[in-house]
Protein backbone atom coordinates (compact mmCIF):
# COMPACT_ATOMS: atom_id res chain seq x y z
CA UNK A 1 0.00 0.00 0.00
CA UNK A 2 1.41 3.23 -0.73
CA UNK A 3 1.44 6.10 1.73
CA UNK A 4 -1.78 8.30 2.04
CA UNK A 5 -1.49 11.83 0.76
CA UNK A 6 -4.16 14.55 1.48
CA UNK A 7 -4.51 18.22 0.36
CA UNK A 8 -7.01 20.99 -0.37
CA UNK A 9 -7.43 24.50 -1.52
CA UNK A 10 -10.39 26.92 -1.07
CA UNK A 11 -12.70 27.62 -3.68
CA UNK A 12 -12.35 31.31 -3.55
CA UNK A 13 -10.52 33.80 -5.56
CA UNK A 14 -8.69 32.52 -8.40
CA UNK A 15 -6.18 29.97 -8.93
CA UNK A 16 -3.03 31.98 -9.52
CA UNK A 17 0.58 30.82 -10.77
CA UNK A 18 1.79 30.86 -7.59
CA UNK A 19 -1.21 28.26 -6.28
CA UNK A 20 0.36 26.18 -9.53
CA UNK A 21 3.62 26.05 -9.20
CA UNK A 22 3.92 26.31 -5.40
CA UNK A 23 1.30 23.15 -4.85
CA UNK A 24 -1.22 21.72 -7.77
CA UNK A 25 1.75 21.06 -10.56
CA UNK A 26 3.61 19.03 -7.44
CA UNK A 27 0.43 17.21 -7.13
CA UNK A 28 0.30 15.92 -9.96
CA UNK A 29 3.96 15.27 -10.02
CA UNK A 30 4.09 13.33 -7.45
CA UNK A 31 0.35 11.69 -7.45
CA UNK A 32 1.31 8.06 -8.62
CA UNK A 33 4.18 7.46 -5.81
CA UNK A 34 0.84 8.15 -3.42
CA UNK A 35 -2.25 6.80 -2.84
CA UNK A 36 -3.54 10.55 -2.96
CA UNK A 37 -6.94 12.72 -1.95
CA UNK A 38 -7.48 15.79 -3.40
CA UNK A 39 -10.49 18.12 -1.58
CA UNK A 40 -11.97 21.49 -2.49
CA UNK A 41 -12.93 22.66 0.76
CA UNK A 42 -15.84 24.94 0.41
CA UNK A 43 -16.52 24.77 4.34
CA UNK A 44 -13.46 26.33 5.24
CA UNK A 45 -14.79 29.18 2.28
CA UNK A 46 -18.13 29.48 4.12
CA UNK A 47 -15.72 30.71 7.01
CA UNK A 48 -15.65 34.79 5.27
CA UNK A 49 -18.20 36.39 3.62
CA UNK A 50 -18.89 34.68 0.25
CA UNK A 51 -21.56 34.61 -2.35
CA UNK A 52 -24.07 31.47 -2.19
CA UNK A 53 -24.61 32.07 -5.35
CA UNK A 54 -21.38 31.73 -6.88
CA UNK A 55 -20.26 28.98 -4.66
CA UNK A 56 -21.09 25.93 -6.12
CA UNK A 57 -19.54 27.41 -9.51
CA UNK A 58 -16.51 27.91 -7.62
CA UNK A 59 -16.26 24.73 -6.92
CA UNK A 60 -16.78 22.60 -10.27
CA UNK A 61 -14.09 26.04 -11.42
CA UNK A 62 -11.23 24.41 -8.84
CA UNK A 63 -12.14 20.98 -9.88
CA UNK A 64 -11.39 22.17 -13.22
CA UNK A 65 -8.09 23.38 -13.09
CA UNK A 66 -6.66 20.44 -10.58
CA UNK A 67 -7.79 18.09 -13.27
CA UNK A 68 -6.36 20.64 -15.92
CA UNK A 69 -3.19 20.71 -13.94
CA UNK A 70 -2.84 17.07 -14.29
CA UNK A 71 -4.43 15.34 -11.58
CA UNK A 72 -5.56 11.60 -13.06
CA UNK A 73 -8.73 11.07 -11.67
CA UNK A 74 -8.34 7.30 -12.17
CA UNK A 75 -6.13 7.31 -9.35
CA UNK A 76 -6.48 10.48 -7.51
CA UNK A 77 -9.89 11.65 -5.65
CA UNK A 78 -10.74 14.58 -6.36
CA UNK A 79 -14.00 15.54 -4.70
CA UNK A 80 -16.06 18.49 -2.47
CA UNK A 81 -15.54 18.96 1.12
CA UNK A 82 -19.61 18.90 2.17
CA UNK A 83 -19.91 15.97 -0.04
CA UNK A 84 -18.75 14.08 2.59
CA UNK A 85 -20.39 14.96 6.13
CA UNK A 86 -17.46 13.25 8.07
CA UNK A 87 -15.17 16.25 8.13
CA UNK A 88 -18.00 18.38 10.36
CA UNK A 89 -18.38 15.29 12.39
CA UNK A 90 -14.97 14.54 13.31
CA UNK A 91 -14.33 18.47 13.13
CA UNK A 92 -17.06 18.49 16.28
CA UNK A 93 -14.95 16.03 18.27
CA UNK A 94 -12.20 17.37 17.85
CA UNK A 95 -13.42 21.23 18.91
CA UNK A 96 -14.01 18.96 22.21
CA UNK A 97 -10.85 18.45 22.41
CA UNK A 98 -8.73 21.21 21.74
CA UNK A 99 -8.01 23.86 24.33
CA UNK A 100 -9.15 27.35 23.69
CA UNK A 101 -5.60 28.60 23.59
CA UNK A 102 -4.37 26.60 21.19
CA UNK A 103 -6.64 28.53 18.93
CA UNK A 104 -6.33 31.88 20.24
CA UNK A 105 -2.86 31.44 19.35
CA UNK A 106 -3.29 30.67 15.89
CA UNK A 107 -0.83 33.64 13.86
CA UNK A 108 -3.82 33.11 11.20
CA UNK A 109 -6.79 33.92 13.08
CA UNK A 110 -4.97 37.06 14.95
CA UNK A 111 -4.08 38.34 11.68
CA UNK A 112 -7.60 37.97 10.12
CA UNK A 113 -9.37 39.18 13.31
CA UNK A 114 -6.45 42.35 13.22
CA UNK A 115 -7.80 43.30 9.40
CA UNK A 116 -11.39 42.83 10.23
CA UNK A 117 -10.17 46.02 12.71
CA UNK A 118 -10.12 43.63 15.66
CA UNK A 119 -13.61 44.14 16.54
CA UNK A 120 -15.01 40.06 17.14
CA UNK A 121 -18.21 40.80 16.28
CA UNK A 122 -17.58 41.03 13.16
CA UNK A 123 -15.57 38.15 12.63
CA UNK A 124 -17.71 34.33 12.27
CA UNK A 125 -17.13 31.82 15.02
CA UNK A 126 -15.80 29.42 12.01
CA UNK A 127 -12.57 31.54 11.55
CA UNK A 128 -11.79 30.96 14.87
CA UNK A 129 -12.66 27.07 14.10
CA UNK A 130 -10.67 26.94 10.51
CA UNK A 131 -7.75 24.94 11.85
CA UNK A 132 -9.44 22.44 13.91
CA UNK A 133 -12.21 21.54 10.28
CA UNK A 134 -8.64 21.43 8.69
CA UNK A 135 -7.70 18.83 10.87
CA UNK A 136 -10.34 17.00 10.74
CA UNK A 137 -9.99 16.71 6.57
CA UNK A 138 -6.60 15.25 7.59
CA UNK A 139 -6.75 13.18 10.08
CA UNK A 140 -10.44 11.26 9.11
CA UNK A 141 -8.79 9.54 6.05
CA UNK A 142 -5.59 8.93 7.98
CA UNK A 143 -2.81 10.41 5.56
CA UNK A 144 0.19 9.98 6.16
CA UNK A 145 1.63 12.68 4.27
CA UNK A 146 0.16 16.42 3.31
CA UNK A 147 1.66 18.30 0.69
CA UNK A 148 1.24 22.03 1.30
CA UNK A 149 3.54 25.37 1.30
CA UNK A 150 5.22 26.73 4.30
CA UNK A 151 2.28 29.42 4.83
CA UNK A 152 0.45 26.07 6.47
CA UNK A 153 2.77 24.80 9.06
CA UNK A 154 0.99 26.46 11.68
CA UNK A 155 -1.91 24.36 10.86
CA UNK A 156 0.32 21.11 10.21
CA UNK A 157 1.34 21.49 13.74
CA UNK A 158 -1.87 22.09 15.59
CA UNK A 159 -3.26 19.50 13.04
CA UNK A 160 -0.47 16.90 14.45
CA UNK A 161 -0.97 18.32 18.18
CA UNK A 162 -4.66 17.74 17.58
CA UNK A 163 -4.26 13.66 16.73
CA UNK A 164 -1.60 13.19 19.21
CA UNK A 165 -3.70 14.63 22.38
CA UNK A 166 -6.68 12.50 21.24
CA UNK A 167 -4.39 9.44 21.05
CA UNK A 168 -3.32 10.46 24.17
CA UNK A 169 -6.70 10.96 26.05
CA UNK A 170 -8.47 7.99 24.19
CA UNK A 171 -5.97 5.82 22.57
CA UNK A 172 -4.23 5.11 19.38
CA UNK A 173 -6.83 6.39 16.50
CA UNK A 174 -5.22 8.92 14.31
CA UNK A 175 -1.79 8.72 11.95
CA UNK A 176 -0.07 11.60 13.27
CA UNK A 177 0.79 13.27 9.76
CA UNK A 178 3.75 15.33 8.15
CA UNK A 179 3.93 18.68 5.93
CA UNK A 180 5.73 17.97 2.77
CA UNK A 181 6.99 20.87 1.39
CA UNK A 182 7.79 20.90 -2.05
CA UNK A 183 11.32 20.24 -2.48
CA UNK A 184 12.17 22.83 -4.98
CA UNK A 185 10.63 25.07 -3.06
CA UNK A 186 8.58 27.70 -5.86
CA UNK A 187 7.86 30.08 -3.69
CA UNK A 188 6.32 32.99 -5.38
CA UNK A 189 5.25 36.31 -4.50
CA UNK A 190 3.29 38.71 -5.09
CA UNK A 191 4.28 41.09 -8.16
CA UNK A 192 2.94 44.49 -6.48
CA UNK A 193 4.93 43.58 -3.89
CA UNK A 194 7.95 41.06 -3.75
CA UNK A 195 8.34 40.88 -0.36
CA UNK A 196 4.58 39.38 0.17
CA UNK A 197 3.55 35.61 -1.17
CA UNK A 198 1.15 35.83 -3.64
CA UNK A 199 -2.32 35.12 -2.04
CA UNK A 200 -5.48 34.58 -3.42
CA UNK A 201 -7.27 37.83 -1.44
CA UNK A 202 -4.81 40.63 -2.65
CA UNK A 203 -6.98 43.65 -3.41
CA UNK A 204 -4.45 44.98 -6.21
CA UNK A 205 -5.21 43.76 -9.94
CA UNK A 206 -1.57 44.10 -10.64
CA UNK A 207 -0.29 41.31 -7.37
CA UNK A 208 -1.27 37.76 -9.44
CA UNK A 209 -1.28 35.99 -12.38
CA UNK A 210 -4.79 33.65 -12.55
CA UNK A 211 -4.52 30.00 -14.16
CA UNK A 212 -6.94 31.97 -16.29
CA UNK A 213 -5.49 34.69 -17.42
CA UNK A 214 -5.13 35.76 -21.62
CA UNK A 215 -1.81 36.43 -22.59
CA UNK A 216 -2.46 39.97 -23.33
CA UNK A 217 -3.31 40.42 -19.39
CA UNK A 218 -0.42 38.39 -18.43
CA UNK A 219 1.52 40.61 -20.12
CA UNK A 220 0.15 43.48 -18.78
CA UNK A 221 0.60 42.57 -15.17
CA UNK A 222 4.47 41.23 -16.04
CA UNK A 223 5.10 44.78 -17.25
CA UNK A 224 3.80 46.68 -14.19
CA UNK A 225 5.98 43.80 -11.86
CA UNK A 226 7.75 45.85 -9.05
CA UNK A 227 11.26 45.86 -10.07
CA UNK A 228 14.27 47.97 -8.54
CA UNK A 229 17.24 50.45 -9.88
CA UNK A 230 19.58 48.42 -11.38
CA UNK A 231 20.35 48.80 -14.82
CA UNK A 232 19.93 45.07 -15.67
CA UNK A 233 19.58 41.77 -14.47
CA UNK A 234 22.27 41.56 -11.81
CA UNK A 235 22.57 37.96 -11.85
CA UNK A 236 24.49 38.02 -8.25
CA UNK A 237 22.34 40.19 -6.41
CA UNK A 238 19.08 40.78 -7.83
CA UNK A 239 16.43 42.65 -6.15
CA UNK A 240 13.71 41.16 -5.01
CA UNK A 241 10.92 41.33 -7.68
CA UNK A 242 13.98 40.79 -10.05
CA UNK A 243 14.40 37.58 -8.22
CA UNK A 244 10.83 36.93 -8.28
CA UNK A 245 10.22 36.98 -11.91
CA UNK A 246 13.74 34.46 -12.80
CA UNK A 247 11.78 32.30 -10.07
CA UNK A 248 8.73 32.61 -12.38
CA UNK A 249 10.15 31.23 -15.26
CA UNK A 250 12.47 29.13 -14.17
CA UNK A 251 9.83 26.78 -12.50
CA UNK A 252 7.75 27.40 -15.65
CA UNK A 253 10.60 26.22 -18.33
CA UNK A 254 12.48 23.65 -15.76
CA UNK A 255 15.94 25.71 -16.89
CA UNK A 256 18.77 24.80 -15.18
CA UNK A 257 20.78 27.42 -13.34
CA UNK A 258 22.95 28.08 -15.91
CA UNK A 259 21.22 28.06 -18.65
CA UNK A 260 19.21 30.90 -16.47
CA UNK A 261 22.38 32.80 -16.39
CA UNK A 262 23.61 32.63 -19.19
CA UNK A 263 20.72 33.63 -20.41
CA UNK A 264 19.48 36.53 -18.20
CA UNK A 265 22.36 38.23 -16.73
CA UNK A 266 22.55 41.56 -17.95
CA UNK A 267 19.11 41.44 -19.51
CA UNK A 268 17.02 44.43 -19.35
CA UNK A 269 14.12 44.69 -17.32
CA UNK A 270 11.58 45.02 -20.57
CA UNK A 271 13.12 42.28 -22.08
CA UNK A 272 12.34 40.26 -19.04
CA UNK A 273 9.30 41.32 -18.35
CA UNK A 274 8.03 40.34 -22.40
CA UNK A 275 10.10 36.89 -22.30
CA UNK A 276 8.54 35.69 -18.33
CA UNK A 277 5.16 36.51 -19.77
CA UNK A 278 6.06 34.73 -22.85
CA UNK A 279 6.92 31.54 -20.95
CA UNK A 280 4.08 31.88 -18.87
CA UNK A 281 1.33 32.13 -21.52
CA UNK A 282 2.75 29.24 -23.44
CA UNK A 283 2.96 26.75 -19.66
CA UNK A 284 -0.79 27.98 -19.45
CA UNK A 285 -2.29 28.09 -22.30
CA UNK A 286 -2.75 24.31 -22.64
CA UNK A 287 -3.99 24.06 -19.45
CA UNK A 288 -6.47 26.48 -20.37
CA UNK A 289 -7.78 24.48 -23.33
CA UNK A 290 -8.17 21.56 -21.05
CA UNK A 291 -9.73 23.55 -18.24
CA UNK A 292 -12.21 24.83 -21.39
CA UNK A 293 -13.00 21.41 -22.48
CA UNK A 294 -14.10 19.66 -18.78
CA UNK A 295 -15.81 23.07 -17.85
CA UNK A 296 -18.03 22.47 -21.20
CA UNK A 297 -18.06 18.85 -20.14
CA UNK A 298 -20.32 19.53 -16.71
CA UNK A 299 -21.91 15.97 -16.61
CA UNK A 300 -17.84 14.28 -16.68
CA UNK A 301 -16.36 17.09 -14.03
CA UNK A 302 -19.60 16.16 -11.93
CA UNK A 303 -19.27 12.35 -12.39
CA UNK A 304 -15.81 12.66 -11.17
CA UNK A 305 -16.70 14.69 -8.16
CA UNK A 306 -19.55 11.81 -6.93
CA UNK A 307 -17.28 9.25 -7.84
CA UNK A 308 -14.42 10.31 -5.48
CA UNK A 309 -16.67 11.33 -2.47
CA UNK A 310 -18.22 7.84 -2.99
CA UNK A 311 -14.70 6.24 -3.07
CA UNK A 312 -13.42 7.94 0.45
CA UNK A 313 -16.93 7.86 2.05
CA UNK A 314 -15.88 4.51 3.93
CA UNK A 315 -12.41 5.79 5.07
CA UNK A 316 -14.51 8.56 6.47
CA UNK A 317 -17.00 6.50 8.11
CA UNK A 318 -14.51 4.40 9.27
CA UNK A 319 -12.42 6.55 11.01
CA UNK A 320 -15.70 8.84 12.55
CA UNK A 321 -16.82 5.37 13.51
CA UNK A 322 -13.36 4.68 16.16
CA UNK A 323 -13.58 8.15 16.66
CA UNK A 324 -16.87 8.49 18.20
CA UNK A 325 -16.72 4.98 19.86
CA UNK A 326 -13.14 5.98 21.35
CA UNK A 327 -14.86 9.55 23.12
CA UNK A 328 -17.95 7.45 24.43
CA UNK A 329 -20.54 8.78 21.55
CA UNK A 330 -23.72 6.65 21.76
CA UNK A 331 -23.48 3.88 18.91
CA UNK A 332 -25.44 0.79 17.93
N1 LIG B 1 -5.86 25.91 4.92
C1 LIG B 1 -5.52 25.50 3.58
C2 LIG B 1 -5.15 26.75 2.76
O1 LIG B 1 -5.56 27.83 3.08
C3 LIG B 1 -6.67 24.79 2.90
C4 LIG B 1 -6.97 23.47 3.54
C5 LIG B 1 -8.08 23.13 4.23
C6 LIG B 1 -6.13 22.33 3.54
N2 LIG B 1 -8.02 21.83 4.64
C7 LIG B 1 -6.84 21.32 4.24
C8 LIG B 1 -4.85 22.06 3.01
C9 LIG B 1 -6.28 20.05 4.45
C10 LIG B 1 -4.31 20.81 3.22
C11 LIG B 1 -5.03 19.80 3.93
O2 LIG B 1 -4.46 26.62 1.78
Amino acid sequence: MKPRIFSGMQPTGELHIGNYLGALRNWAKIQYDYDPIFCIVDQHAITAPHDPQLLPERCEQVAALYLAAGLDPDHSAVFVQSQVSEHVELAWIFTCTVPFGWLSRMTQFKAKTLQAGGNQDSIGTGLFLYPVLMAADILLYQARFVPVGDDQSQHMELTRNIAQRFNNHYGDTFVVPEAKMPVVGARIMGLDDPTKKMSKSAASPTHSISLLDPPGRVRKVLGRAVTDSQAGVNWEAPGNGVANLLTIFQAFSEWTDERMEAHFAGMRYGDLKKQVAEMVSSKLEPIQLRYAELMDCRDYLRGVLRSSAERVKPVAEETVRAAKQRTGLYFL
